[in-house]
């Protein structure tokens, strides 16, 4: 045995690219022969002593080897016996590894499974996120340069360092609770939602809360009601769970209420009413009611999306629906990823009392949430008054970006260019671009030259779409619009003749 270990000893020496310890190496060696069936199970092996002196290598050496393979199974000790090899013939899944240094032979062409599952499939073909997210007039951003990161990163260092050790660990239902408390009293003041601390289960951005609604209050096959146009992120989080998306048209007044089809009465229905997404129009007292009405009727559940609504830029805010009357059946959605930055992933949701706790323990056991020091850092980011004053700079902000996007669009283009649902408010402005031009064609030619804008027809689910385009003017400082509206009209020019 000693000769043949010499032999490998000497060739792995040979074959190895950089210098490697010759215990590993007799390691590698031992392994490979015991593992080629040059060393048949139950071979006794050389004590180490003996070993050690025919191969000219130090005994330790040889005592790291015979170690080291029986924590790896290939050897067994037996006291005062010594070391044997392992049967390994029930060990069918152990491949030969290649000696230490020598080239790794090409793996076997094994045919991995590359399909995904159908509904995988159905959501591959309806992606919508595009890959690039920062740019003008990308949509739905905010200015993420003008968020006042040195303050929330000391007042996060302030909470680690006061903090339990909690903080670091999986949340619990519902969230940290000093956010809860924070966020209902904000929302309370704000948004006229009427809740409590305990109604609050804090989310991974909007889009875990529809997820989590979406699993917990409707079961495959159920029907939920979207808005036409609508968010195409609820839209394919709602099919990727099972659910039949039923596609209710959008006018000046919001979503039109219309009475549920025998059999198509929905489990959910998805609103945007303080600022209809993507078209801006506020959703009309009149609508907002019928909504309700018809949900206690058929005992349904509304979820409202206040995904910007701080971003007015004239008049008095639009109080939620949720707000409405007492025990309304809502449940209200809202984000910090407008208000602060979106890579932040930290929405919330307020539930009725009676769902609270289940929908908690489903948040906990599906996502095992965490990121409790960020929502410390965030609630005394409210209770100090910091994100009330972040909310009116950038209101102030955005406003006069949006007024100055308005001017290019009406100058350049005129004022009919302006999608008359277009109101004063959010990130975006969606612009009605008249035949013959196609907004996905435009988009396309307008990402060519750096300008990154969303067709409108895409967000609608009916054929009968209205073309435009959204422009987000939020991230663009007033000095650097001029030059990527110039860019995205020359894209147009010629597609208008
Ligand atoms: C209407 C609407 N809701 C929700 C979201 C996403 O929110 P979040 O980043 O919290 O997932 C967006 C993103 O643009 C949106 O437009």
């Amino acid at each position: 045995m000693g000769d043949l270990l010499l032999q490998r000893l000497a060739q792995a020496r040979a074959a190895a690219t950089q210098r490697q310890p010759t215990s590993r190496l007799l390691c590698a060696c031992l392994r490979e022969a015991i593992l080629d069936g040059t060393l048949p199970a139950h071979t006794r092996l050389p004590p180490t002593r003996d070993l050690a002196s025919e191969l000219g290598v130090s005994r330790n050496t040889v005592l790291y080897a015979y170690d080291q393979l029986a924590a790896e199974g290939c050897l067994v000790s037996r006291t005062g016996s010594g070391s044997f090899v392992a049967d390994l013939s029930a060990d069918r899944f152990i491949a030969t590894p290649p000696a230490v240094g020598a080239p790794v032979p090409p793996p076997e062409p094994v045919a991995l499974p590359s399909g995904v599952s159908a509904r995988g499939e159905a959501l591959l073909g309806r992606v919508s996120a595009t890959d690039v997210q920062w740019g003008a007039f990308l949509p739905g951003l905010p200015d993420v340069t003008e968020f006042p990161q040195q303050r929330f990163a000391q007042i996060t260092a302030q909470c680690a360092r006061r903090g339990p050790p909690a903080l670091r660990s999986y949340a619990t239902a519902g969230g940290h609770p000093v956010l809860q408390r924070s966020l209902a009293q904000y929302l309370r003041q704000v948004r006229s939602v009427q809740c409590e601390p305990e109604q609050i289960l804090i989310t991974e951005g909007v889009h875990q809360a529809v997820d989590l609604l979406s699993r917990m209050l409707a079961d495959a096959g159920d029907i939920a009601w979207v808005e036409d146009p609508g968010y195409w992120g609820t839209r394919n989080i709602l099919r990727m769970n099972g659910l039949q998306v039923d596609a209710i048209a959008v006018d000046a007044d919001g979503m039109q209420v219309v009475e549920p089809a025998p059999g198509r009465v929905p489990k959910l229905a998805f609103v945007t009413p303080s600022h209809q997404y993507p078209l801006g129009p506020i959703m009309a007292l009149s609508r907002r009611l019928a909504l309700l009405e018809a949900a206690r009727r058929h005992g349904f559940w509304v979820v409202e999306d206040d995904y910007d609504s701080e971003f007015r830029f004239a008049g008095q805010p639009i109080p939620s629906l949720q707000g409405l009357m007492p025990d309304a059946p809502v449940i209200y959605v809202g984000t910090f990823s407008k208000t602060l930055y979106p890579g932040l992933r930290t929405a919330y949701m307020v539930l009725p009392p009676a769902l609270v706790d289940r929908i908690g323990a489903a948040q906990m056991e599906l996502y095992r949430g965490g990121h409790l020091l960020t929502q410390a850092a965030l609630a005394e980011f409210i209770d100090s008054g910091h994100y009330a004053a972040h909310i009116r700079r950038m209101r102030l902000i955005y406003g006069q970006r949006r007024a100055r996007l308005v001017e290019l669009v009406t100058q350049a283009l005129g004022s009919e260019w302006l999608h008359p649902f277009d109101s004063n408010a959010g990130l975006h402005l969606v612009m009605a671009v008249p035949e013959p031009l196609r907004d996905t064609v435009v988009a396309q030619r307008a990402r060519e030259a750096g300008v990154l804008v969303r067709p409108l027809s895409r967000y609608f689910e009916s054929p009968a779409v209205q073309q435009g385009l959204l422009l987000g003017f939020a991230a663009v400082p007033i000095e650097g619009m001029d030059a990527p509206f110039g860019r995205l009209q020359r894209c147009m020019e010629p597609l208008r003749r």
